[in-house]
């Protein structure tokens, strides 16, 4: 339910960072090339609506072959030699005083960029996509597996009938407690690294990209499996994905340091900050939705306002040293907490209830700590007066965090040399409650069921583990293999 963390290692082959690639300039005479020029922009203004999962006007933009295809209107998109007969073209430009039909609802393209596109077609329209560039992968051609995934990013759908899990280049719904794969949610993204139901359960929010190419974020209807939304940021995969609590909005991080919200119903921006000076892992919305809380490897946990897009405070003490290490996630606390309302100093006339605005942060220094989201007194330099505590740390960074559903209890997941270590505690007292420790594999995605009463883990091993959170035994798990031998095994527990 909770969003859970994003992912981030240097250490795993998986995330094999690049510069992101930028078109070059027309002025040239240099002939333009389809793979470093005019694909780049494609995937930024077009692929959202024209890409196999979502082909608006029939028409597929996401390779070279398709782009020479014609759509509903039957008119070929490009054709090599003629960019008066390529409609991908035409509809690029104003026509008849209007302005110019696509991308839609977006601006136009600058007019050097669309002479760029005009160039390419007049000179032939050449493919020079390298073989190792191409990305045949779809829903007709799902990914083959040879190895499960890496987990690195899971949820439970509300009702706690769904658990969506990663995998490479899609996502895999399952169905809770038979573990049966039930669909496959093939996007653009060859990795997805973070993802949550929208707290209404109709749809599924997936932040991911290609490494050093584009970074993306997809909506997609969980009842149909059919993407609703598709949009580009950035140059580089997107992290940390959670939802406003009405459902409306997606907020993520990004490598460029910046923190989005998107409209989760049209994938337009509505909110970028960049108060942060190193990657954005981690997004949660207060529990009002007026604010958003970012979490990143500059060591610091920033409020913004949702309307306004203000940069308000850092949440976490700015001091240098006050935070060993970056931070990875950064969950808000559902549920809410008792108070006794006294009527004399002995006589408790009435116990209110009251939603938390606390958010728990882990990362770099495997300290799990507990943080108000609104300032309360004056900032005095080097305080840490909204910090309202620690826990003990687990042994490695903390990859991951859930909150069970009435906020008295978490779960925290880390990594330390490849192995994991999974902790549950109590959030009020700091006690632990189980752990998993030594038992499992790094940890990378963890989430509570609906029902608070199990457990999700996944990670390194491309293992599902059911777990029970009273006492830490695996209770179930599962390979995500996809085409693979379905390894569901019913397992006594660790030991
Ligand atoms: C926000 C979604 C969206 C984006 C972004 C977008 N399109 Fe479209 N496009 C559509 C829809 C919807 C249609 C079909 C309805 C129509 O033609 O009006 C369409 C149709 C087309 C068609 C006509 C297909 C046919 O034969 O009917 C072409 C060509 C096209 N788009 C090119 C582009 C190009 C080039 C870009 C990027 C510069 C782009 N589109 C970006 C939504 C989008």
């Amino acid at each position: 339910m909770t969003p859970v963390a994003s992912f981030f290692s240097l250490g795993l082959s998986l995330v094999a960072w690049h510069q992101p690639m930028k078109p070059e300039n027309a002025t040239t005479d240099k002939q333009v090339s389809y793979h470093r020029q005019i694909r780049p922009l494609v995937q930024v203004h077009c692929q959202g609506c024209h890409q196999p999962a979502k082909a608006q006007g029939a028409f597929i933009m996401t390779d070279h072959a398709a782009l020479m295809k014609s759509g509903d209107r039957g008119l070929a998109g490009v054709v090599p030699g003629k960019p008066a007969e390529s409609h991908m073209l035409e509809v690029m430009r104003p026509k008849n005083g209007k302005r110019a039909d696509m991308p839609r609802g977006a601006e136009p393209l600058p007019e050097k960029d669309i002479a760029l596109v005009e160039k390419w077609i007049r000179e032939g329209a050449k493919d020079d996509t390298p073989a190792s560039a191409r990305d045949t992968v779809n829903a007709d051609n799902p990914p083959v597996y040879g190895l499960p995934p890496v987990i690195t990013t899971l949820d439970v759908s509300p009702d706690g009938k769904l658990l969506a899990v990663n995998g490479h280049h899609e996502v895999l719904l399952f169905e809770v407690g038979t573990w049966k794969l039930l669909g496959r949610l093939v996007g653009l993204s060859q990795q997805v690294q973070s993802l949550a139901f929208s707290p209404d359960g109709k749809w599924l929010g997936v932040s991911g990209g290609n490494p050093g190419r584009f970074g993306e974020i997809q909506v997609w209807d969980v009842q149909k499996r059919k993407l609703k939304v598709a949009s580009s940021f950035t140059g580089d995969t997107l992290f940390g994905l959670s939802w406003s609590p009405d459902s409306r909005l997606i907020a993520f991080g990004g490598a460029d340091n910046i923190v989005r919200a998107v409209d989760a119903s049209n994938g337009k921006q509505v909110l970028q900050q960049g108060a942060h000076n190193d990657w954005v892992l981690g997004t949660c919305f207060s529990r009002d939705g007026k604010y958003l809380v970012s979490a990143s490897r500059d060591r610091t946990l920033k409020l913004t306002e949702v309307a306004t897009q203000r940069f308000i405070d850092n949440v976490t003490s700015i001091t240098p040293g006050a935070l060993k290490g970056g931070l990875q996630v950064g969950l808000v606390r559902p549920g809410k907490e008792k108070k006794m309302v006294k009527a004399s100093s002995i006589a408790v006339a009435s116990t209110e209830e009251k939603v938390y605005e606390e958010v728990l942060i882990g990362g770099a220094d495997g300290m799990p700590r507990l943080y108000k989201i609104h300032r309360e007194t004056k900032r005095v330099i080097g305080d840490d007066a909204n910090k309202v505590r620690e826990y003990p740390a687990l042994a490695g960074r903390i990859y991951a965090m859930a909150f069970a559903p009435d906020g008295k209890i978490f779960a925290a997941g880390s990594s330390l040399d490849g192995a994991g270590f999974l902790r549950v505690v109590n959030a009020e007292d700091g006690k632990q409650v189980s752990q998993a420790e030594g038992q499992v594999g790094a940890i990378y995605a963890l989430a509570f069921a609906p029902d608070g009463k199990t457990l999700f883990a996944g990670g390194f091993d491309g293992q599902v583990r059911v777990i029970d959170p009273a006492t830490g035994k695996v209770l179930n798990q599962f390979t995500v293999l996809p085409g693979g031998p379905a390894a569901v095994s019913a397992k006594a527990g660790p030991g």
